[in-house]
């Protein structure tokens, strides 16, 4: 069982964080979880899926008093949820209706570069763009954003966000929670400010180490509720947030079962009482409610803050439904001690945020690959331990596998296929990595006012 006490980078159970706002807990009502629309494809056949996604300006009620402007996908805050799946040939339409420009980002896919919407792939106001992949990875929560250079902290932080679920033959089989809204959520967790009217403000509270708020957001839900029957329930967790880190737990401290990590399904459920999710990073967790009666009900929690209230409204499964035992085949050498072929350093913070000493310019390329050649990364935070900040690196274009931290094997959780992972401060991480796409594929923190700020690089991959 892991517990994250062992983790040697959490020390005495205390997880570090870089959170600057306290989250507020004041509302009075609660609100029924929204829930993102499965999005309608235009056509599908037995081979090719398409969809048609346009970013909009709009306003949404979040709470009493003024709408808020945002953005959206579809919709004026975040977007629908992409279904697809492995083998099928995808056609996305995108279509920006913003006045400024953007790009569309499929965070997780192991696509070729130049569909992978990064900042070499804008799209004017008005302008529109097709994007033609076949879907080559297991099945997996994804999501997409923008990321237009400079400007994908702003955009992210006004709405624009929306998940993609890929399935294949596995995940039908599995006896998993799949009833979409019933015991199966999507969980997008953000935090935001609200000024005297109701606005976001990006501009007036930017931060340079990343914009948070004092808010929960959950799919734009705030102080959100689910009403489930007391089964086995699956969380699809996505930390949205532009910034903010969360450790997620139960109210009663109960465990619960991580099922997948960001690329896929973990070889096994894997039961924690405490998960962090650092920005940009997926996980998906059951929870069995078998104990619990009508009635009842539980909240997850990030720290004292309550996230979600799980209110058991039936009662159909007094004995419970056991989790598979298998979910996935994963093998990974651990012990794999070549020596590194990168070695890369995350440094500094605010404005002097840097990778390898350097800050992002579109016109140099910082390492080069070949495709289908595994390699490992040792990739090192070079912040103070103590004081420093947690830096989550994300990589484009590939699922890597983590071999170790600090030389010690990564928790159970981590044992799976990741695009972003928290780098601790004075942390050295190893990972293994094989692109199976041609192209020039981005790596950066998460923070996205780091990446805005040039904590990003570029590889490309021959
Ligand atoms: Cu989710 Cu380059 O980003
Ligand atoms: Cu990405
Ligand atoms: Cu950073």
């Amino acid at each position: 069982m892991f517990n994250t006490d062992t983790n040697p980078m959490m020390g005495n159970g205390q997880m570090r964080s870089n959170n600057t706002a306290d989250i507020i807990n004041d509302s009075q009502t609660q609100n029924k979880l929204k829930l993102p629309p499965l999005l309608e494809s235009d056509q599908e056949t037995s081979t090719d899926i398409f969809y048609t996604l346009t970013t909009q300006s709009g306003t949404t009620a979040f709470k009493d008093g003024p709408l808020t402007e945002t953005y959206g996908y579809n919709g004026s805050y975040l977007g629908p949820i992409l279904r697809i799946r492995k083998g099928q040939n995808v056609h996305l339409t995108t279509i920006n209706k913003l006045n400024e420009n953007t790009s569309f980002h499929w965070h997780g896919l192991k696509i070729p570069s130049n569909v992978d919407g990064g900042p070499h792939s804008p799209i004017q106001p008005d302008g529109t763009a097709t994007v033609d992949f076949t879907v080559m990875q297991e099945a997996a929560t994804l999501w997409f954003h923008p990321h237009p250079e400079g400007l994908t902290g702003e955009q992210v932080y006004n709405g624009l966000a929306g998940l993609i679920y890929i399935e294949d033959e596995n995940s039908d089989a599995l006896d998993l929670p799949k009833d979409y809204g019933v015991n199966d959520f999507p969980i997008i967790i953000q935090d935001r400010f609200f000024d005297e009217n109701n606005q976001f403000n990006y501009e007036d509270i930017r931060n340079i180490n990343g914009t948070q708020g004092d808010t929960l957001l959950v799919n734009g839900t705030i102080s959100p509720y689910i009403e489930v029957k007391n089964e086995q329930i699956r969380l699809r967790l996505v930390n949205g947030s532009n910034a903010r880190n969360y450790q997620f737990k139960l109210s009663n401290e109960e465990f619960f079962s991580q099922i997948a990590s960001d690329g896929g399904f973990l070889n096994e459920p894997i039961q924690m009482d405490t998960l962090q999710l650092v920005p940009g990073e997926r996980a998906e967790i059951a929870i069995d409610l078998s104990d619990y009666k009508n009635g009842d009900t539980l909240q997850l929690m990030d720290g004292n803050a309550e996230v979600l209230s799980i209110k058991i409204v039936e009662e159909i499964d007094p004995d419970g439904i056991p989790l598979p035992k298998t979910l996935n085949d994963i093998s990974t050498n651990f012990d794999n001690v070549s020596v590194p072929d990168k070695e890369m350093t995350f440094s500094g913070m605010g404005n002097m945020v840097a990778i390898d000493g350097k800050q992002f310019d579109m016109n140099r390329i910082n390492l080069r690959a070949k495709k289908g050649i595994t390699e490992i990364w040792e990739i090192t935070n070079l912040n103070a331990m103590m004081s420093g900040m947690i830096h989550p690196f994300h990589l484009h274009g590939v699922q890597f596998k983590v071999l170790d931290r600090n030389g010690e094997i990564p928790p159970l959780n981590e044992q799976g296929w990741k695009d972003t992972i928290a780098l601790y401060p004075g942390e050295t991480v190893r990972i293994e990595v094989e692109f199976s796409k041609e192209g020039i594929f981005m790596y950066h923190c998460h923070i996205l006012e780091h990446e805005d700020n040039g904590m990003m690089g570029q590889i490309i991959v021959e």
